[in-house]
């Protein structure tokens, strides 16, 4: 069989939004050197007509890809969400038509895991009212109800990625630390696992969620659950605003219960920059409110340019989907003196076995089958042996039921 897929150097990767520089370098350090690049989001007929002919598109937040978009977007194979959200893609559309979808939802983890530290030690020593009041002209200068990270307790709710790193980082200020999370988690470094969220939140001095938005976690932060926490506590969010019940906060903070906390993400936020920020936390100095940029470092922004692109590469290179949003996860590893064939299809009963019986008449031998599913599609990665005739690409598109197949290698 004669190769028949594209060198990398003439796919066309179109990248907007001004994507970090360092994916621009990781893909023409692999060889992919066709890269077009738009330092802003493209509306629609602009768009459609840059993903015309495009292989790869990188985008961030602000660039739309709806249906209607990605069906003029014919030799799309994959999109790069530059950024931890990837709402601003019609995923489900994406994968009806065979695109997965890369995002970087881990790169930031370290930035928002110091910001909580910086913050905790704010809150145990009342600098946020102190700093209000200093810019008023008021000079507060007492010790009063100040303290030393060291040797308090911090409760973390939420030990995944971010609560984790948050816990080892404590206990460098030598905090003892606790954590409470619905799944079993190793504790890193000296933390203690706790079995219930009163638990691991009675006597803490400071209590930071670090949970999903999901029905389990909306308000978690509430009367109830305040009143489960000593007069005095601290408290953060970071994760998602959903979590905290601000009327409740808006009530401990009123009452003294809360000595101060720090806010970073808000049940509605400001569409924009030029949007006022309405909340009635705005009304407290012992309580630092940033606009969720709890991620928002030029480290997270490097780190997130090098995954996903790393990640388009190993999926334009081997076909992995492994960490695909919308994806059945595949990942063979390279087979040296092998072909490769990719085959999405929809998840219908009886495709695998057609697609095997294309290669069993054509004594094709089958080094090595993956296949996955999901609800929508089924995609199966295949590596043949060099003596295959060719044809075989047209017999499996023919395959009814084919959405996209393609021989990689
Ligand atoms: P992760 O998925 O690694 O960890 C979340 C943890 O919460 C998991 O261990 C999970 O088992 C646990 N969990 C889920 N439901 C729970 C419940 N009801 N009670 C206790 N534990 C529960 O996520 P990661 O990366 O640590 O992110 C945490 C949060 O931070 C997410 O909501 C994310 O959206 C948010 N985030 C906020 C940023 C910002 O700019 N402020 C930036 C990055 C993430």
């Amino acid at each position: 069989m004669n190769k028949t897929s594209l060198p990398k150097s003439s796919m066309k990767i179109v990248l907007l939004e001004g994507v970090h520089a360092n994916a621009r370098q990781m893909f023409e350090q692999d060889g992919y050197t066709h890269i077009v690049e738009y330092p802003k989001a493209l509306e629609s007929d602009a768009l459609k007509e840059a993903l015309s002919d495009a292989r790869f598109v990188g985008i961030r937040s602000r660039t739309r890809l709806t249906e209607e978009v990605l069906s003029h977007a014919p030799h799309l194979a994959a999109i790069g969400c530059f950024c931890i959200g990837t709402n601003q893609v019609d995923l489900d559309a994406a994968e009806r038509l065979g695109i997965p979808v890369f995002n970087a939802p881990f790169a930031n983890t370290r930035s928002v895991a110091e910001l909580v530290l910086g913050e905790l030690i704010l809150l145990l020593r009342g600098i946020p009212e102190k700093n209000a009041a200093a810019h008023r002209g008021q000079w507060m200068k007492s010790a009063s109800g100040s303290v030393e990270a060291r040797g308090k307790t911090l409760a973390i709710i939420g030990y995944g990625h971010i609560g984790s790193q948050v816990g080892l980082l404590a206990e460098g200020l030598g905090m003892q630390v606790r954590f409470y999370d619905i799944e079993n988690k190793l504790a890193l470094g000296n933390a203690q696992p706790c079995s219930s969220f009163e638990e691991a939140v009675a006597d803490a001095d400071v209590v930071t969620f670090h949970v999903p938005a999901t029905e389990q976690t909306r308000n978690m932060l509430n009367r109830n659950t305040l009143a489960m926490m000593k007069p005095g506590v601290a408290v953060i969010n970071a994760s998602r605003g959903t979590v905290v019940e601000v009327a409740d906060l808006v009530e401990a903070l009123e009452s003294g219960h809360v000595r101060g906390a720090a806010v970073d993400v808000f049940p509605v936020e400001p569409e924009s920059n030029a949007h006022e920020f309405v909340s009635p936390l705005r009304a407290f100095d012992n309580v630092i409110l940033t606009p969720h940029i709890g991620g928002s470092t030029q480290e997270a922004q490097a780190n997130i340019g090098l995954e996903v692109a790393e990640k388009l590469i190993r999926y334009s290179n081997t076909g992995a989907t492994v960490g695909a949003v919308n994806f059945p996860p595949v990942a063979l590893p390279e087979q040296a003196g092998a072909y490769r064939l990719l085959h999405i299809h929809h998840n219908e009963p009886g495709i695998l076995s057609r697609i095997n019986e294309l290669f069993s008449q054509r004594r094709i031998n089958i080094l090595g089958q993956h296949l996955q599913t999901t609800r929508q599609i089924g995609y199966v990665v295949t590596d043949i042996d060099r003596q295959s005739d060719e044809g075989i690409l047209a017999e499996l598109r023919a395959v009814p039921g084919t959405i996209r197949a393609r021989l990689l290698y």
